[in-house]
């Protein structure tokens, strides 16, 4: 998978261009505020369904996309953002455990930047980040989302996944469990 590639180009119901491509080095910056913003909102929102709690250093994210980088370079990772006006405002990947038993089966994490959810960006990415899987020999996919995450849950349903089970109390916040729920999909 080549850094930077342009999957695909859109227009938000608000007229916002959208611009949908693989990560790249360049990226560094754009996903250290990136995580930045979601640590923020993690902290503020009870029920927020990102679990990233520090914010990185720019070493560590560094590092991060280094790492990323060279296992999309393999094959291993799929990797899909999403680039309103030069800012990085959504971020997913599907990334493969390194065992054979395990190598058509891919764990999908994705998140868009508050400002810029509910416009249709996450579906597209969802679909972009499906297809480009489904390329790379990819049959299954698994994620897990928050039980009150429901838009989330909304949205996988929407582009194939099905529920899969529930792991109860899975998350322990603020003194307060929440069940996640886990997701499956065929490509
Ligand atoms: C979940 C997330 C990735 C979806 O991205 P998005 O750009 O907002 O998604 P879209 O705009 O393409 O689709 C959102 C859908 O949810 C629907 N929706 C919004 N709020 C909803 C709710 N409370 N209940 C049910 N559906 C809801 C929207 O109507 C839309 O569906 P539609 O296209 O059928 O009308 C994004 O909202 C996000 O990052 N949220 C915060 C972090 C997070 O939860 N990450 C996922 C962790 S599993």
């Amino acid at each position: 998978m080549r850094s930077g590639k342009v999957y695909g180009k859109f227009r938000t119901g608000d007229g916002r261009e959208v611009i949908l491509r693989s990560p790249r080095w360049e990226d560094l910056d754009g996903m250290l505020s990136f995580a930045t913003e979601l640590v923020k909102e993690r902290d503020v929102e009870p029920d927020f369904g990102v679990t990233l709690d520090t914010v990185p250093t720019r070493t560590e994210e560094a590092r991060w996309l280094a790492d990323r980088l060279a296992s999309m370079e393999k094959g291993d990772t799929v990797g899909v953002v999403a680039e309103v006006d030069g800012r990085l405002v959504g971020n997913s990947e599907v990334f493969r455990k390194p065992l054979r038993d395990l190598q058509r089966h891919g764990t999908l994490g994705i998140s868009v930047l508050k400002g810029y959810r509910d416009s249709g960006i996450g579906g597209e990415m969802m679909k972009a980040l499906m297809k480009q899987c489904s390329e790379q020999g990819f049959k299954t996919l698994e994620l897990e989302a928050f039980a009150t995450n429901e838009r989330a849950l909304h949205l996988y349903e929407k582009v194939g996944f099905r529920r899969a089970g529930v792991i109860p109390k899975k998350i322990w916040r603020d003194g307060r469990s929440i069940d996640m729920v886990v997701m499956a999909a065929e490509l």
